[in-house]
C-alpha cells in the first residue's frame, strides 16, 4: 500500500512512521509528504530521506475546494490508498473527503472527545486532569471528531510542567500512530 503523510510541522510522527517503514515494521511505501507551509521541519526531513515533498499553501489558489483538487492530482498520480495526518494543521475539505472516504486518519495529543482543536497539551494542562493521552481516528469535516480507532492514555504525575506532558505524549505517539497504519495497510 501505498501513504501520503500531511504535515505543516516538525514533523516528528513523520519521522517515526518513516523509521518504521525503512525498518519493515510498517509493510508501506510513504509515496510523498503534502506540507502546506513553504518552510517547516518536516519538509527537510522528507528531503533527507528523498521522499518527495509538495508544500503549498492554501491562499494561493481560489478556494479550499481548487486547493484540494491540486492535492488529489498528486494522490492519484502517486496512486495513494492513504492519508495520514501528522501535525497537518487544516480542516480536510468535502474534495478530500470525498475521494478517500474512510482513508484519511489523524493523530491528536488527548483523549478525544476531551480537548479537540489547537494546543491539546496546553488545554489538558491548564484542566489539571491526571489522564490526558493520544487519540488516533478516522477523520470526517469536523475539528478532531471522527470515528475514534485507537486511544492510549498517559498520566500527569503531581509537579508535571506541560513540556513534561508534550514529552510523555509525543513518545506515544511515535509508537502508537506507526502501528496504527500498519494495523490500517495490511487490512
Ligand atoms: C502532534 O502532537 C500531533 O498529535 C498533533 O500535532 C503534533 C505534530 O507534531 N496533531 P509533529 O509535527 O509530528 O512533531
Amino acid at each position: 500500500k501505498k501513504i501520503a503523510v500531511f504535515a505543516s510541522g516538525n514533523g516528528s510522527n513523520f519521522q517515526a512512521i518513516l523509521d518504521q517503514v525503512k525498518l519493515g515494521a510498517v509493510d508501506a511505501e510513504i509515496g510523498f509528504v503534502f506540507c502546506d507551509k513553504l518552510k517547516a521541519g518536516v519538509i527537510e526531513r522528507a528531503k533527507s530521506a528523498n521522499i518527495p515533498v509538495f508544500s503549498f499553501v492554501q491562499k494561493d489558489f481560489e478556494n479550499k475546494a481548487q486547493f484540494e483538487e491540486e492535492i488529489l492530482t498528486h494522490l492519484r498520480d502517486h496512486q495513494i490508498d492513504f492519508v495520514i495526518l501528522a501535525g497537518y494543521m487544516r480542516l480536510i475539505g468535502d474534495t478530500l473527503l470525498q475521494a478517500y472516504e474512510n482513508k484519511i486518519v489523524n493523530i491528536h495529543p488527548s483523549l478525544l472527545p476531551a480537548f479537540p482543536g489547537k494546543d491539546a497539551i496546553g488545554q489538558a494542562y491548564r484542566a489539571g486532569v491526571k489522564v490526558t493521552g493520544v487519540t488516533v481516528h478516522y477523520v470526517d469535516a469536523g475539528m478532531d471528531t471522527g470515528p475514534i480507532i485507537a486511544q492510549q492514555a498517559v498520566e500527569v504525575a503531581y509537579g508535571d510542567t506541560e513540556d513534561m506532558i508534550a514529552e510523555k505524549i509525543h513518545k506515544v505517539e511515535h509508537l502508537l500512530y506507526p502501528k496504527v497504519i500498519q494495523e490500517l495497510v495490511s487490512k
